[in-house]
């Protein structure tokens, strides 16, 4: 089983493995398979669902945790560095889940320890367990992951949700995306360069909702924003609610990787087409699918070679003076460690 670190490195076939493996485990519980193994929760960032649902999942496997205080009560506070610091996490448990703001920490983490790395969010970048719990919920509620109409509302650019279920969505037929935010936050061109679907590019989704199947709904982020008065302009622009239900297929759902901060009024949670607490829950399925796998057998990525230095200023090679290191993507040269 390869490491879940990035969607450019999951075939269609590793996806579907994972998809059933949860459905496995939805239905029939293993609640001892990984007892005396421990899981290392190695959040730079804040999280409520991805750190506890990796939590609940290992404890629902019968093995226990560790956890790095994120509030800041640990050595990096003396100056160590993040490396040094998944190296000692690696050395003490079995397997790593980490977010981190600096993209490529995950990778980071994967080349220097011998343990199993979950990338469990990297700051702009990628979310790739958030995308197959994403896939597990739309196969849930619609029966497939191909031919489906899918619209993404809200911040795009530093959406690293959005990007890997496009990413995932382009690996299979038929499905057409419509990307709709303010030109400020629309999808960056390096993932829009990488797909071979079909996408359109809106500001607004009234003129297309009538045909959606998925409608993804994302907060705006204020942290990622380097300039405060575009995040004011381009925040509260989008906000549903019931009424968006006289104008949608009467089978649309509504997801949302959640925190949702306005975009999605409360009175549309008891609505059938409101997935996104489902969607939340079905986390705790797939990545205990996901640590079963990696904990049975798991490969390690490879890179090719020393070359020129990543010029991303959010990539962990600057923040921790790494060098550079170059694999290919899809035939193109990319940074080993966020991609770029
Ligand atoms: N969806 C998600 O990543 O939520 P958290 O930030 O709470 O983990």
């Amino acid at each position: 089983m390869k490491e879940i670190l990035s969607l450019n490195n999951l075939e269609v076939k590793d996806i579907l493995e994972i998809l059933d493996k949860a459905k496995e485990i939805e239905n029939n519980p293993k609640p001892h398979e990984l007892e005396n193994k421990i899981l290392s929760t190695v959040f730079f960032e804040p999280s409520t669902r991805t750190k506890l649902s990796f939590i609940s999942a290992m404890y629902r496997l019968g093995g226990k945790v560790i956890e790095l205080d994120e509030g800041g009560n640990n050595s990096l506070k003396k100056g160590e560095t993040i490396s040094d610091t998944l190296t000692m996490m690696g050395l003490y448990t079995d397997i790593m889940a980490i977010r981190s703001p600096y993209e490529g920490t995950a990778k980071r983490a994967s080349e220097i320890l011998n343990i199993p790395v979950i990338n469990a969010g990297d700051g702009a970048n990628q979310h790739p367990t958030q995308t197959l719990l994403d896939l597990y919920t739309i196969q849930k509620e619609k029966g497939r992951l191909d031919n489906l109409n899918i619209a993404f509302v809200g911040d795009l650019k530093y959406g690293r949700t959005v990007h890997s279920l496009a990413k995932a969505l382009d690996k299979f037929t038929g499905n057409k995306l419509y990307f709709i935010a303010p030109n400020e936050i629309q999808v960056p061109s390096y993932i829009l360069d990488s797909l071979s679907l079909e996408f359109e590019i809106l500001e607004d989704y009234e003129s297309i909702i009538k045909d959606m199947d998925i409608l993804y709904m994302t907060r705006i982020q204020e942290e990622r924003f380097d300039d405060i008065e575009i995040f004011k302009k381009c925040t509260g622009k989008y906000k549903i609610d019931k009424e968006i239900l006289n104008i949608s297929k009467s089978d649309l759902k509504i997801l949302h990787p959640l925190p949702r901060v306005g975009e999605i009024d409360t009175n549309l949670d008891s609505t059938p087409n409101s997935v996104y607490f489902s969607q939340a829950k079905n986390g705790v399925f797939i990545r205990q699918a996901i640590i079963s796998l990696l904990m049975k057998n798991h490969v390690k990525p490879k890179y090719d070679g020393v070359d020129r230095v990543c010029k991303n200023s959010k990539c962990i090679s600057q923040k921790e003076n790494l060098g550079g290191k170059w694999i290919y993507v899809k035939e193109e040269k990319k940074c080993f460690y966020c991609e770029k």
